[in-house]
C-alpha cells in the first residue's frame, strides 16, 4: 500500500514507524503546511517526496492511501477530497468538529467504496485488548456501570488545540473522545441512548473547554461516567483509564495509579497495531475497525453532551 500522510506533528512520526514497519506499507509522501517541519519529517522517515499543498496528493492516483495527522478543522476536507479520489482513508481522532462533517466523510466513503477508518488507538492496547476479552468471557458478569477519564493533569495543550475554529472543542474533543471510545469498546460497542453533561472553561485561559462529566446510558443498559480536561490538579491514574464495575466483579484497564519505572503509557505498539489493522484490512477487503461509523457515534456522544451542557 502506497501511503501519504498529511501533517507532520507530533503523532504523524508514530504513523510514519507504524508504516515503514508494516511489511506491506510503503511511505511515500508527505504533506504539511509549514515545509521547515514538512522537511525534517521527510528526512527522519526517508519520504521521497513532499509538498505544501495536500490537494496535488488527494488528487495523485498512485498514492493508495492517507493518514490525516492534521488539526480537527482538516480532517473533514482531507478526509472526503481522498475518499472521493479513491483514496483509503486513516484519520486520526476526533473524527472532525461536527457530526455533520462526519456525515460528510461518510457519504464520500460510501460513494467511492474507499476505506474509511478512525484512530482511536487505546483500541490498540495489549491491555485494553486483554481487557474487553475478559468481559466478552463473562467474567465480569454483567457490566452495570463504567468510570473513566482523558485528562490531563498540571498540563494542557497549547497552539490550534485552544483555538475553537481550528479544533472544534476543547478537552472533551481531544481527551474525552478516548474514553467515550474505550468504555464503548471494552462493552462490545453498543449504542447511546442518552447523554447528559457538564462541561466548562474552569482551568485555563482559552474559549474551549478543559473540564467534562459525561453520564452516558448504552443501548445494553450500562452506565458511563466519562470525565475531560486539561490542567486538571489530579487523575487519579494514568492519563487514561476505565474502570468497570460488573455483578461478577470489579476491573480497571491499569492497575497501577502510578507509571512504573520504563513504562510507556502511549508507546510506538498501540500506534502500529493500528496502522496494520488498517493496511490489513484494505489488503483483505474488509472494513477496518474502528471504522468511520464507529468514530462518528463517538462524534454524536460528544454533540450531546454539548447540547446537554448548553454550549452547542
Ligand atoms: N491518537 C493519539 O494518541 C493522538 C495524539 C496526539 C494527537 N492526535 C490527533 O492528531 C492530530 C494532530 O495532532 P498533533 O498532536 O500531531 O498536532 P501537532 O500540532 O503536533 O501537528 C499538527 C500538524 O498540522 C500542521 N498544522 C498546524 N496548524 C495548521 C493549520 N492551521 N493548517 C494546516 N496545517 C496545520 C502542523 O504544522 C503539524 O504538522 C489531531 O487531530 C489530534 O487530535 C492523536
Amino acid at each position: 500500500m502506497r501511503v501519504a500522510l498529511f501533517g507532520s506533528g507530533w503523532i504523524a512520526d508514530f504513523h510514519a514507524r507504524g508504516v515503514a514497519e508494516h511489511p506491506r506499507g510503503e511511505l511515500v509522501a508527505a504533506a504539511n503546511w509549514r515545509p521547515e517541519s514538512l522537511a525534517a519529517f521527510a528526512e527522519r522517515h526517508a519520504i521521497p517526496r513532499t509538498t505544501t499543498d495536500w490537494r496535488e496528493l488527494a488528487a495523485d492516483p498512485s498514492i493508495d492511501a492517507v493518514v490525516i495527522a492534521t488539526p480537527n478543522a482538516l480532517h473533514a476536507p482531507q478526509a472526503v477530497a481522498c475518499l472521493r479520489a479513491g483514496k483509503h482513508v486513516l484519520v486520526e481522532k476526533p473524527m472532525a468538529r461536527t457530526l455533520a462533517e462526519c456525515e460528510q466523510m461518510l457519504a464520500a466513503a460510501e460513494e467511492s467504496g474507499a476505506r474509511l477508518m478512525v484512530a482511536h488507538c487505546w483500541r490498540f492496547h495489549t491491555d485494553v485488548r486483554r481487557l474487553r476479552e475478559r468481559v466478552a468471557g463473562g467474567e465480569l458478569g454483567e457490566i452495570v456501570k463504567t468510570r473513566g477519564y482523558g485528562v490531563h493533569a498540571g498540563w494542557g495543550p497549547s497552539g490550534w488545540f485552544t483555538d475553537p475554529e481550528l479544533a472544534g472543542g476543547g478537552a472533551l474533543l481531544d481527551m474525552g473522545v478516548h474514553a467515550i471510545d474505550t468504555a464503548r469498546f471494552l462493552l462490545g460497542d453498543p449504542s447511546p441512548q442518552t447523554v447528559c453533561a457538564r462541561i466548562g472553561t474552569r482551568f485555563g485561559d482559552y474559549a474551549v473547554d478543559d473540564d467534562g462529566l459525561l453520564l452516558i446510558g448504552w443501548s445494553n443498559g450500562t452506565a458511563s461516567t466519562v470525565e475531560s480536561g486539561w490542567w486538571h490538579p489530579h487523575k487519579g491514574g494514568l492519563e487514561a483509564e476505565t474502570e468497570l464495575f460488573g455483578t461478577g466483579g470489579y476491573a480497571r484497564i491499569w492497575d497501577f495509579t502510578e507509571e512504573p519505572e520504563g513504562y510507556e503509557h502511549c508507546a510506538q505498539p498501540m500506534y502500529s497495531a493500528q496502522i496494520a489493522e488498517f493496511i490489513d484490512a484494505v489488503g483483505e477487503g474488509r472494513q477496518p475497525r474502528p471504522s468511520g461509523d464507529d468514530g462518528a457515534v463517538v462524534m454524536d456522544v460528544v454533540e450531546r453532551a454539548y447540547r446537554s451542557a448548553g454550549l452547542r
